[in-house]
């Protein structure tokens, strides 16, 4: 087994060699003058499992996980298992209007056809793992963001909405702590007002936990709203910090702490996501 790093992915790639105790391929990737990409794979990988790591956003890095996994299939007898932490276009999940078409499965069919596995990381939609013929598993962070939380002193966890309550179950769940999820209420015609459904955080320390923070609206309706409510911090805990629109000065304006893995890197990562996926490539 090698991890073969791709250029977005590069500090999750170096955590999950260093896991599973495989080495890591020298990748050579550099872009030509007008813009396009140049991939060499300087590492034998002739009859390995390679895992290649590479998010497919922004657009460039897309191309660039195309032309890695055609550079691993030039060597005999590999098998790619291709792990995307973010996947580019996951939002675009369904048609509304005619004309349109699933953007997230066009990315997925063309993912699987040089790939005998994918791995996704906290995928917006389930239902997109099901768009790949090659078996394809959708792992979950928070086992991670859990770990990360740990010894901290959490007194609840919130979800911003219910869609995503599950998940700030699972964190809840390990933490031994109580979860919620955001409600809104309409108070006239003008005004909405956030509170946990059924959950007191006054005097607590809550975290509510995401799997996107992309523009920080959400997230920073919900913590005023805590904040109102009585809590006594705030932080946010979310799987892909995306940080769209200068939302990290935005959210810190707000917010007792910020936390992200990861599977995109910024200041804001404080966590790895890397033993999720090694105990998906056990399973
Ligand atoms: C929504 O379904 C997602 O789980 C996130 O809550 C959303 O994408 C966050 O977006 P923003 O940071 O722009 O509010």
């Amino acid at each position: 087994m090698i991890v073969l790093p791709g250029s977005a992915s590069k500090r999750l790639a170096v955590s999950l060699s260093e896991q599973l105790g495989c080495p890591l391929a020298k990748v050579e990737s550099k872009p030509f003058p007008d813009g396009e990409r140049y991939v060499r794979v300087d590492s034998d990988l002739m009859g390995k499992t390679v895992i290649i790591v590479q998010n497919t956003y922004p657009d460039e890095k897309l191309v660039e996980l195309f032309i890695l996994q055609d550079a691993v299939r030039e060597f005999k007898d590999t098998r790619i298992v291709t792990v995307i932490p973010y996947f580019g276009y996951a939002r675009q999940d369904k048609v509304f209007k005619p004309g349109e078409t699933i953007a997230a499965r066009t990315m997925a069919k063309r993912i699987q056809s040089a790939s005998d596995q994918v791995i996704l990381i906290d995928i917006h939609a389930p239902t997109i793992a099901d768009w790949f013929d090659v078996p394809c598993k959708s792992v979950s962070s928070m086992a991670d963001i859990a770990e990360y939380l740990k010894d901290k002193e959490v007194d609840a966890i919130l979800a911003p909405d219910k869609g995503a309550l599950a998940r700030a179950g699972e964190v809840a769940k390990e933490l031994g702590v109580d979860f919620d999820h955001m409600e809104k209420t309409r108070v006239d015609g003008f005004t909405v007002s956030m509170k946990p459904k059924d959950l007191d955080v006054s005097g607590k320390r809550v975290v509510i936990v995401d799997d996107i923070i992309a523009t920080g609206g959400t997230i920073i309706k919900a913590t005023e709203h805590l904040k109102a409510n009585g809590a006594k911090e705030v932080w946010a805990a979310c799987t892909h910090g995306l940080f769209t629109n200068d939302a990290v000065p935005r959210l810190d304006a707000v917010l007792d702490r910020l936390i992200a893995t990861d599977t995109l890197e910024s200041e804001s990562t404080k966590l790895s996501v890397a033993p999720s996926i090694v105990r998906a490539l056990e399973d």
